[in-house]
């Protein structure tokens, strides 16, 4: 019987630090502030300048403040440092915008049903192979993280605009998120703390914007041909979104508007992905055994050939890797939360202005809904306890009716993934060079993951 391996987290500090002590450590990452008592409680505050913070941790209660998200909304705070990347779109907006904006942009969601993107799903990792055998040094030692930054980011461009990502367009994505999330978190801390934001704020809104400069002469030129001669050069996510009708007015979507949707679909389809991906890759790396399953699984189940929807469905072990890591690394660490009317949670009265922040983190790491809560064991979900829970204590994709649009099509696009990955190289994670998780707006590793791939015979 193997050990359960227990990957790595920034150890809690024993008890509450300081307020300066914690301003200094949320600096660069959300996790790194946390206590040891923040993985057991049931419901965290938090006194901020200005800002009073509750952290509900008991699940009758996180399913109370995502079920009634009109009057739990998305946090102003929140939105602001999106703003520049997404604009008030579906993600960020509330109320009646929201429900209005969301009617607009489900039929583009068809375009994101499992069997039609299997396909450009198996093309992009087999571009990620490819990408990998041209790049790999003799010693076998590849940082992965902009790796599966590139093949998210290319099944999500596919998806919209039927066309792959070039090296170029993911070298600058990779490089701008990075320096927006690093930026975003230091100007939120200071706003946290009632501080001004120090040009951090301008300067993560210019790395935002720059992002756009990879789609948004696509965007533009066919916006331009289908309103002037109603060419449509592809039936994709794009064009649903030039034909996308207000429920109301009938009004379609103006170019700042589909600019802004697709911003959103493009930066939340593959940065939580790519998060996704890398921890996959690293865990699969330190457990050989777990590896060498899934390998065995998706050759029997294709019986050596290419991936099918038949043998996708029936792939358990590596459904349960992928489930797994979210539960370990939910890319989206933290959802923000505004109160708009007074309510009482576990006796602690909480008032309109109050931030709530539901944490997939603290509840898939807490000891009262998980068995070993911090060792990487996919075969839990193999009893019905883990079955129980999943439905429960599970949520790297949010819940109710602010549920991730994409949840389907990013756990199908890490299985494909993950499985082209292992059947084509033994991966092996680095002893003396393990990563670190930091969470800014999505948990990535802080200096990349080193992994060794040996190509396979
Ligand atoms: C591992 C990958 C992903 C994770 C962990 C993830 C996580 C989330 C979470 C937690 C939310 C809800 C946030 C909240 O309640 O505050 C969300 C919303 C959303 N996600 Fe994802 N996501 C992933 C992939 C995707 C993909 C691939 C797409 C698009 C194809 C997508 C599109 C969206 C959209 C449009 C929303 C807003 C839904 C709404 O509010 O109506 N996501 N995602």
């Amino acid at each position: 019987m193997n050990q359960p391996f227990i990957p790595p987290y920034p150890p809690p500090h024993r008890t509450r630090s300081s307020f300066l002590k914690r301003f200094g450590r949320s600096w660069t990452s959300w996790i790194h502030g946390l206590f040891e008592k923040s993985y057991t409680m049931l419901m965290g505050e938090i006194r901020m300048p200005g800002l009073h913070i509750f952290i509900p941790n008991e699940l009758p209660l996180i399913d109370r403040v995502m079920d009634e998200a009109k009057n739990f909304p998305k946090h102003s705070l929140m939105v602001e440092v999106l703003e520049p990347a997404i604009g008030v779109s579906t993600f960020t907006a509330n109320g009646e915008d929201w429900e209005q904006q969301r009617a607009m942009i489900n039929p583009a969601f068809q375009h994101t049903a499992l069997a039609k993107t299997l396909p450009l799903m198996a093309d992009a990792a087999d571009a990620l192979v490819a990408r990998i055998t041209e790049q790999l040094p003799s010693s076998g030692i590849i940082d992965i993280d902009p790796l599966m930054t590139h093949v998210a980011a290319d099944i999500i461009f596919r998806t919209l605009f039927s066309v792959p990502l070039d090296a170029a367009g993911s070298a600058v994505i990779h490089r701008r998120f990075n320096r927006f999330q690093r930026f975003a978190q230091s100007g939120s801390v200071l706003r946290l703390y009632g501080l001004p934001t120090l040009g951090f704020k301008r300067r993560s809104d210019r790395e935002a914007r720059g992002i756009h400069e990879v789609f948004a002469p696509i965007v533009e030129e066919r916006y331009r041909r289908f309103h002037e001669s109603g060419e449509v050069a592809h039936r994709d996510i794009l064009q649903s979104l030039f034909e996308a009708k207000h429920p109301v007015t009938g009004a379609p979507f103006t170019l700042q508007g589909v600019m802004e949707q697709i911003a959103l679909i493009f930066l939340a389809g593959h940065e939580t992905s790519a998060s996704l991906m890398a921890w996959g890759s690293y865990l699969l790396g330190e457990c050989p055994h777990v590896q060498e399953a899934m390998r065995e699984e998706t050759e029997t189940l294709t019986t050596g050939g290419p991936l099918t929807m038949e043998a996708l469905r029936r792939m358990e072990r590596t459904r349960n890797v992928v489930r797994e890591t979210l539960r370990l690394y939910p890319p989206v660490a933290f959802l923000p939360r505004d109160t708009l009317c007074p309510v009482t949670m576990r006796d602690k009265a909480i008032n309109p202005g109050d931030m709530l922040v539901v944490s997939p983190w603290l509840i898939q790491r807490n000891e009262k809904n998980w068995a070993c809560p911090h060792a990487f064991m996919p075969e839990r979900f193999e009893t019905a306890e883990g079955q129980d829970m999943l439905k429960r204590a599970w949520l790297p994709f949010g819940k109710g009716p602010r549920l991730c649009v994409g949840a389907g099509f990013a756990q199908q696009e890490a299985m494909v993934v993950l499985a082209t990955l292992v059947r084509r190289f033994r991966v092996e994670a680095l002893a003396d060079d393990r990563p670190e998780p930091v969470s800014r707006l999505t948990l990535r590793p802080k200096d990349g993951i080193r992994l060794r791939l040996a190509p396979r015979a």
